[in-house]
């Protein structure tokens, strides 16, 4: 039996992968079709893909000519495909010529006439709407947007907005936007939705607006520090259909994701412990984030990552929770936090005021995941049990500043009317607010 393998996107199937497929049958008697996992094809950097390898898989079924269907998840493992299941011809189309000629030492390699005219980036671009994006508050984060918003397809930032308006002027000439506004009712009227990037006391208000305009709403993190209010927004949006998001770029990096999956599928047994911290200790104290009135400080500065890995891992459920901060001018330089779970504790730390060891550690009963610091923009993890020899490393790419990730997400959401994403549940963002709301109500609060 000649055994045939193959592998693609197969990202909306398409007239050009049917007549591939066959020409890869006719080529033997069983054809083996390789299907790249969602996490790779991000890690390869395309960021675009419409539908989800289960969709993609079901697709590759229904054109009856696979005989068996396989996941592609690493670089490398065509070599390993190939020897696992003794095939003989590596199929691919001629766009690859060249390409895969390593493959040769493993079996023969067949390069088969590209279907003209037509592919998946194609019907991307057509079927694709352009979200219209308009940054709100010119600060630090929103210069990074504007670069990372560039990775991904079907998204452009059209137009700026900040109470400043030189600033405003400033940031459109500095990142070729188009235009800025000098209200905000304005940008919102030429916009699809929003990114807003100002100090988090106006998030709310501003976030509201632009639901209630009908704008989708990307809103940096922490979004609120009120849970009521955080309800609230998710509820406008979901009365007016519309995407809110917060945007928590840990939540959305690959690697992260990647852990939090195998975390919840046992690999580390049973988990008790989640201890998260993040520090950045600043000389310059007169920042924003320094800023009683603005409210500044470690907790509502820092405070929504660490509390990611804990709400992801062991839910919005938590019996108790202790906050323990160092107060100075009127700002927590330093807050510790202890959640108490039916059966697991969970701590958190963070500091502008005081420098810690930034990792994540999650430890379980069969062993435990380590993320060295800086964990929030996780590219690598380790899985570590008793006996060594079990232990794994996990190497991810992080590319540019982390944010086109969850750009790409917020698109995502928008174009296939996703209220909540996976990545961070809307509950999950409610509960973060609760927390903020906890602090800055100084419930169960200890001043050290
Ligand atoms: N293919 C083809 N003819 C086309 C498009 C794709 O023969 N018009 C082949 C590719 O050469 C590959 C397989 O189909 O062997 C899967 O390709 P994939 O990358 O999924 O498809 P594309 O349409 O090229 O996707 P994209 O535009 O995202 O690169």
């Amino acid at each position: 039996m000649k055994k045939v393998i193959t592998y693609g996107t197969y990202d909306l199937l398409h007239q050009g992968h049917i007549n591939l497929l066959k020409r890869a049958k006719d080529l033997g008697d069983y054809l083996i079709v390789g299907v790249t996992n969602d996490n790779f094809d991000r890690e390869r950097g395309k960021l675009n893909v419409r539908n989800n390898v289960l969709e993609r898989v079901e697709a590759v079924k229904a054109t009856g000519y696979a005989d068996k269907i396989i996941i592609e998840d690493y670089v490398g493992q065509k070599i390993d495909d190939i020897q696992k299941y003794d095939v003989d011809i590596f199929a691919i189309g001629s766009d690859w010529e060249g390409k895969f000629d390593y493959l040769n030492e493993f079996c023969k390699v067949v390069y088969l006439p590209r279907t003209e005219g037509i592919s998946s980036t194609m019907l991307r671009e057509e079927s694709q709407l352009v979200v219209r994006v308009g940054v709100v508050g010119c600060g630090r984060i929103a210069s990074r947007f504007v670069p990372e918003s560039q990775f991904v397809s079907g998204v452009c930032v059209s137009g700026v907005y900040d109470v400043d308006f030189a600033k405003a002027a400033n940031f459109m000439v500095e990142h070729n936007v188009p235009n800025f506004y000098r209200s905000y009712e304005n940008l919102l009227d030429n916009v699809d939705a929003v990114y807003v990037s100002t100090p988090h006391l106006s998030h709310y208000e501003l976030a509201k607006q632009a639901l209630l305009a009908g704008k989708h709403v990307l809103c940096e993190t922490p979004m609120v520090l009120n849970a009521d209010e955080a309800k609230e927004l998710y509820e406008i949006a979901e009365s007016k259909s519309v995407i809110l998001m917060e945007a928590n770029k840990t939540a959305h990096c690959p690697a992260f994701n990647h852990l939090i999956a195998m975390v919840k599928s046992g690999v580390i047994g049973e988990v008790v412990d989640v201890e998260a911290s993040l520090s950045k200790v600043w000389g310059d104290k007169s920042l924003r984030e320094f800023d009683p009135a603005q409210a500044g400080g470690s907790m509502f500065e820092l405070g929504s990552y660490p509390l990611l890995p804990i709400i992801k891992l062991l839910g919005t459920g938590y019996k108790n929770l202790n906050l323990y901060s160092r107060i100075e001018n009127g700002v927590d330089i330093y807050t510790k936090g202890i959640f108490c779970y039916d059966k697991a504790v969970c701590s958190f730390k963070v500091g502008l005021g005081v420098k810690t060891e930034g990792n994540l550690v999650v430890s379980g009963t069969k062993g435990y995941a380590l993320v060295p610091s800086p964990w929030w923009l996780t590219d690598y993890f380790e899985l570590r049990y008793e006996n060594q020899n079990e232990n794994k490393k996990f190497f991810y790419k992080w590319d540019g500043a982390g944010l086109r990730y969850e750009i790409q997400e917020f698109v995502s959401c928008i174009v296939n009317k996703r209220f909540s994403s996976a990545r961070l549940r809307r509950r999950e963002s409610i509960c973060m607010a609760n927390v903020m709301q906890q602090f800055a109500e100084r419930k169960n609060f200890f001043v050290l």
